[in-house]
C-alpha cells in the first residue's frame, strides 16, 4: 500500500510537470500565431479564431505525442514482457525471471505483476524438481525388490533345489512382495495427506489403550531381538484421530527396534500435562548424527544405509506430515552410540 502511495505521488509530479510543459509550449504557439495573424490581418475575429484554433490543434498534437511516449514506456512495454514471460511459462519454461523496472520505492502495479510472476516460476520450479525427484525415488525403491523378486523366481525353477533351499528363496519372495506393498501404502497415504484428502475422524479415546495395544503388536520382535521393553503408561485419554495416531506410534515404535541392536532397551511413556499428552519412545540404539537429524523427515531419507535394506524412508515423513494435521510437535533428542528419544506432544482436546 506505502508502495502504491508512494508511486501514485510519484507519478503525479511527473504529470504536473508533463500538465505544465503543455500549457507552456500550447500557450507559447498561441503568442506566436496571434503575432503572425495580427501581422497579416486587422479583423480581430480572425486573430482570435484563428489563434484559438491553431492552440486547440498544437495542444491535441503535443498531449497526443506525451501519451503514446507515455503509453509505449509504461504499459507497452511492460505488457509486452508479461506476454513473452507468460508464454514460456506456458510452454514449461519455469527458468523466466523477470527485472522490475523501477527501483523498489517507486514499484508501479506492472512491477508487482513481475515479482508475482518470479514468485510463481519459483514455486512451479520447485515443484517440479520435486515432482522428478518423488518420481526417481519411487522407482528406484520399486525396481530393487523388483529385481530380487525376478531373481529368486529363476532361482525357484531349478527343479534340484533342496528343500530348505527353496524356503529360503520364497520367505525372500515373501519379504520382497511385502515391501513393495508397504511401499505402495505409504505412498498412499502420504499422498492423501498431502492432499488434503484425510480428514481426521476426531474423537474421545484412550491414548494409553492405543499405546498399550500397539507395543502388544512387536512383542514377538522385541523377544526376537532380545531387546528389553520398559512401559511407564499414564491413564491419558485425548479428543484426536486414533487411526492416524496408530501410524504415528507404529512407526516410531517399529524405528525404535529396528535402529537397535539385539540386547539393547526400548522404553516408552506416556505421562500428561493439563493441556498435552507427551509420549517419550526411548532406545539404546545407534543414534542419529546432528547431520542425519537435519532430513529424518524428508521423503525417502534414509539415514542409516546398513539397515536401509528395511523400511523406504517414508516413515517418518508420514509421521510428519499426521502431526501437522491432528496438531501436535514432535521432536527428537539423540546421540550417536548412544540412542534417541522421540518425543510426541499431543494437543488434548
Ligand atoms: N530410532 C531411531 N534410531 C536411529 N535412527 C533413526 C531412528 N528413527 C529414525 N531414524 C533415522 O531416520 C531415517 C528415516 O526414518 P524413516 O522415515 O522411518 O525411514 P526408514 O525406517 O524406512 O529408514 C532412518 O533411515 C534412520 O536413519
Ligand atoms: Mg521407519
Amino acid at each position: 500500500m506505502k508502495r502504491n502511495r508512494e508511486r501514485f505521488f510519484g507519478f503525479s509530479i511527473i504529470g504536473f510537470l508533463l500538465f505544465f510543459l503543455t500549457i507552456g509550449l500550447t500557450s507559447t504557439c498561441s503568442i506566436f500565431v496571434y503575432y503572425l495573424v495580427g501581422k497579416s490581418t486587422n479583423n480581430n475575429v480572425w486573430i482570435v479564431g484563428i489563434s484559438v484554433l491553431v492552440t486547440i490543434i498544437i495542444g491535441a498534437v503535443i498531449c497526443a505525442g506525451l501519451d503514446i511516449i507515455r503509453r509505449k514506456h509504461m504499459i507497452e512495454k511492460p505488457v509486452k514482457m508479461i506476454l513473452n514471460a507468460t508464454q514460456k511459462i506456458a510452454s514449461g519454461d519455469f527458468s523466466v525471471k523477470l527485472t522490475p523496472l523501477h527501483e523498489y520505492s517507486k514499484y508501479t502495479e506492472y512491477d508487482l505483476i513481475f515479482e508475482n510472476i518470479n514468485i510463481m516460476t519459483k514455486e512451479l520450479s520447485k515443484n517440479e524438481m520435486l515432482k522428478n525427484d518423488f518420481v526417481s525415488n519411487v522407482s528406484h525403491e520399486i525396481k530393487t525388490p523388483l529385481s530380487i523378486i525376478q531373481n529368486y523366481a529363476k532361482i525357484l525353477q531349478d527343479k534340484e533345489l533342496t528343500k530348505n533351499k527353496k524356503q529360503e528363496y520364497l520367505n525372500g519372495l515373501i519379504t520382497q512382495t511385502k515391501k513393495l506393498a508397504d511401499l505402495i501404502s505409504n505412498i498412499l497415504k502420504l499422498n492423501k495427506l498431502e492432499n488434503q484428502q484425510t480428514v481426521p475422524e476426531v474423537e474421545q479415546f484412550d491414548l494409553a489403550e492405543l499405546l498399550r495395544v500397539t507395543t502388544l503388536n512387536y512383542e514377538n520382535l522385541l523377544e526376537k531381538k532380545h531387546l528389553e521393553l520398559e512401559c511407564d503408561i499414564d491413564e491419558v485419554s485425548i479428543v484426536s484421530s486414533a487411526s492416524l495416531l496408530e501410524i504415528v506410534l507404529n512407526n516410531l515404535i517399529s524405528n525404535a527396534i529396528k535402529f537397535t541392536d539385539a540386547g539393547g532397551k526400548i522404553a516408552i511413556s506416556l505421562k500428561q500435562t493439563k493441556t498435552h499428552a507427551i509420549i517419550n519412545i526411548t532406545d539404546t540404539g545407534c543414534g542419529i548424527s546432528q547431520e542425519v537429524g537435519e532430513h529424518i523427515f524428508d521423503k525417502f531419507y534414509q539415514g542409516d544405509t546398513s539397515r536401509s535394506t528395511e523400511g523406504n524412508g517414508l516413515g517418518l515423513a508420514l509421521v510428519k506430515k499426521v502431526i501437522d494435521l491432528i496438531g501436535g510437535e514432535i521432536s527428537v533428542k539423540s546421540k550417536v552410540g548412544v540412542g534417541s528419544t522421540f518425543t510426541l506432544k499431543l494437543n488434548k482436546g
